[in-house]
């Protein structure tokens, strides 16, 4: 089931959120042991300012409905209600995927500090998902998370993937958020769901648990020498790639905010890769014409794919190995594009500013 099909019940909404694809959020499973070893003594008054911040969740109350959520809640056009449904499931996967997978570590280490930072993080998405679905309900739309959380593919990933995945998926989902946030905030009269009057805060979650992310790198710093930038490069573009296509497949939501795809994804970019300067020692070239042209085609060949897969038939089959050929290709050669390097800064910790 792909992002243009409409979801019509609960059952079609959990199927899409279950479905494994290159571009639906994943659910991860990791090496417990080796994150139960994680030593928070070099950086430990950072982590302890951090910690401290996590306890006292200023958020506490933020994920509560007010008065006039339900009143603003107006029906939508067939075709933004579908991409809209579609950002609702995909957003409430991948929030709920960071929920399993702090809880799954937090039940499987005994290191007080990390059992405290997960269960931070999992007690965050757990609201966050838990307000997306809600959301998702008044459609009579939820996603029965439980029944994911047992039927979903997991993903093995050693914690240094973990880590660079997740550090990434938290902070390109601050960047996200808050310029959605700051968008509608300039042009009310799009503010067509009121979920996104709660973006600003819960973006600051977000940013929070990538801050945790980059303590854990930034206390392995082999984790971000020798080989492992070759590593750091691969996620950095999977992850940039991905959100590209992906908000490409959905033109009318960014419409209706008020945005053009491309300026918006690259505005998000742009935000992210000054962001992980924080840790990583090479940022993309993201301004390289080679690399936007990089994505405009992954954003092409995604789309003839739907267009085929919808098709069906040997012919369109045979088709689709071509083009998943060309964007192999195409990936491999945004790639092995220059990056530029960037030298590991002092003050490890930064504030969400944007
Ligand atoms: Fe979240
Ligand atoms: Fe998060």
């Amino acid at each position: 089931m792909d992002a243009t099909e409409s979801i019509a019940t609960a059952d079609e909404a959990t199927q899409r959120a279950r479905a494994t694809s290159l571009l639906a959020p994943r659910f991860y499973k990791t090496d417990f042991q080796a994150m139960d070893r994680f030593d928070f003594a070099p950086l430990r008054s950072e982590w302890d300012t951090l910690l401290a911040e996590f306890e006292r969740d200023v958020n506490r109350s933020h994920f509560e409905r007010d008065e006039q959520f339900k009143d603003e809640v107006q029906a939508l056009p067939p075709e933004l209600k579908q991409e809209f449904v579609d950002f609702l499931i995909s957003s409430v996967t991948a929030e709920f995927s960071g929920c399993v997978l702090y809880h799954d570590i937090k039940q499987n280490v005994q290191n007080p500090d990390m059992r405290a930072l997960m269960g931070y993080m999992t007690r965050d998405e757990s609201r966050h998902a838990g307000f997306i679905n809600r959301c998702l309900r008044d459609f009579d739309l939820g996603v029965d998370l439980p029944a994911l959380k047992k039927t979903k593919d997991y993903t093995f990933f050693r914690p240094k993937f973990i880590y660079y995945a997740t550090y990434l998926s938290e902070k390109i989902g601050y960047a996200r958020y808050i310029m959605i946030y700051r968008q509608l905030q300039k042009h009310p009269e799009k503010c067509f769901h009121p979920i996104f009057r709660w973006f600003e805060m819960w973006c600051n979650d977000e940013f929070r648990h990538g801050e945790a992310f980059a303590l854990m790198m930034r206390s392995e710093p082999k984790l971000l020498r020798g080989h492992n930038k070759l590593w750091i490069r691969f996620f950095l573009l999977a992850v940039f790639a991905t959100m590209y296509v992906r908000d490409h497949m959905r033109p009318t939501l960014s419409k209706a905010m008020g945005f053009d795809p491309t300026d918006y994804d690259m505005r998000v970019l742009h935000i992210t890769s000054e962001i992980t300067k924080q840790v990583f020692p090479l940022t993309l070239d993201l301004d390289h014409p080679a690399f936007r042209a990089g994505l405009d085609r992954l954003f092409r060949i995604a789309d003839r794919q739907r267009t085929l897969k919808k098709q069906g038939g040997v012919v369109a089959g045979i088709k689709r190995v071509g083009l998943t050929a060309a964007a192999v290709a195409t990936f491999v050669r945004m790639y092995l594009l220059p990056t530029q390097s960037n030298a590991a800064p002092e003050q490890i910790r930064l504030a969400p500013a944007w």
